[in-house]
């Protein structure tokens, strides 16, 4: 495949050798022996594993060494809240909850509104907090333990990020921020400063127990290059370097790159309704090319079907003549997937005010 890939955290574009990234980024594969490991405390594998959704990571092996001699990790992951939630997003949090599930660990979810405030001059304050509000529901809408998930929105709540952050911001420099985020003169002033704010919940249980806390974050591998500077600078801090488990992206429906709010038609949100779903599906192109290249395929892979059996049917069944009847499926199960998040997401409502202290 080509390598002509670009995944940063605001550009995901081209043809992703995901294998390649893992050299480019400095990662690991989780490999079988991993697995092995895994499996020991969660019973059966989570479908995301067995398949090589979430394949790559840093320090795995250590947190479990920790957890291993008694050491609870917290686990931490968030979203920047521009807009609603796509399926795409969906992927790392049902993962993220299989992990708090397995584990019982606390997690912390960090809204990054300013992130989102500073790339974009022309998104208004109220809009951030309504997209925060609404992709919080999406959230827990997933089934996250209330009494185990705690929210840090960065404008709302300065008090627990903002002194940490100037801890790490204190210990990088604009050139590492520069090397790492690739800013020009366009970039505005501020953002210097962010990837400090999106490091910090890494390191806010070990400044509240006063001890190490071993943190690990499950996230989109696009969201790599904040842990590398995270890390450096938890060396320099004497916190525990945090450790990452990295997925693929789902991809758009449209081309390549991954599915994104910037490119319209491209995603699927949870707020479209069931005509939404099937235009948008019935827009895919070029079928007929083999279950790996499809789009279609890909959503039954990262999201939809769960038992490797039917999936490899699927699969197995690939071809133009199935097109049609694969195409169909899929619009029917993203609908009834979709029917069934936005209920429970009206049940979330008061517990999401609750948690965002509204
Ligand atoms: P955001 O809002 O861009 O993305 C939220 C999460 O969704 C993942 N993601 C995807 N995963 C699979 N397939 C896709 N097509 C896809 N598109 C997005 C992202 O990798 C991410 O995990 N700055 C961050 C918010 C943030 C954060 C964090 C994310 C703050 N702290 C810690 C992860 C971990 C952002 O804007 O994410």
């Amino acid at each position: 495949m080509a390598d002509n890939g670009v995944v940063n955290p605001w550009t995901v574009s081209g043809e992703i050798d995901y294998n390649k990234l893992i050299e480019r980024f400095g990662t690991k594969l989780i490999d079988k022996k991993l697995l092995e490991r895994l499996k020991k405390h969660t019973g059966e594998l989570h479908f995301h594993l067995r398949r090589g959704v979430f394949y790559s990571h840093r320090d795995l092996d250590a947190v479990l060494d920790e957890y291993e001699k008694g050491n609870r990790f917290v686990i931490y992951t968030g979203r920047g809240p521009s807009g609603p939630v796509h399926l795409g997003h969906l992927v790392p949090w049902i993962f993220t909850r299989h992990l708090q599930q397995a584990f019982d660990v606390k997690l912390l979810f960090q809204f990054t509104d300013d992130e989102k405030l500073m790339l974009n001059p022309e998104l208004t304050e109220e809009e951030v907090d309504h997209w925060a509000f609404e992709n919080a529901l999406d959230l827990m809408a997933l089934g996250f333990e209330p009494a185990k998930t705690e929210f840090i929105v960065n404008r709302r709540h300065p008090d627990k990020v903002y002194r940490v952050a100037l801890k790490v911001a204190r210990r990088t420099t604009a050139s590492t921020v520069k090397a790492i985020f690739g800013f020009d003169g366009d970039t505005s002033p501020s953002f210097m400063f962010f990837p400090a704010m999106q490091a910090a919940p890494c390191f806010i249980e070990s400044e509240r127990e006063g001890k190490p806390v071993p943190c690990l974050i499950p996230a989109g591998i696009d969201q790599d290059p904040f842990w590398r500077m995270t890390r450096d600078t938890a060396a320099k801090l004497g916190y525990p370097k945090p450790a990452q488990i990295h997925c693929r992206l789902l991809p758009g429906l449209l081309e390549g790159g991954k599915m994104s709010s910037s490119v319209p038609g491209s995603a699927i949100y949870t707020t479209d309704g069931p005509n939404r779903v099937e235009e948008k599906v019935n827009k895919v192109k070029k079928l007929g090319r083999g279950p790996e290249a499809c789009p279609i395929y890909q959503y039954y892979y990262f999201l939809l079907e769960e038992s490797d059996e039917a999936l490899t049917r699927i699969a197995t069944n690939c071809g133009a003549e199935a097109c049609i009847q694969c195409k169909a499926q899929l619009i029917e199960r993203v609908n009834n997937l979709l029917v069934d998040h936005r209920t429970k997401r009206e049940k979330v409502r008061p517990l999401v005010t609750d948690l965002l202290d509204l």
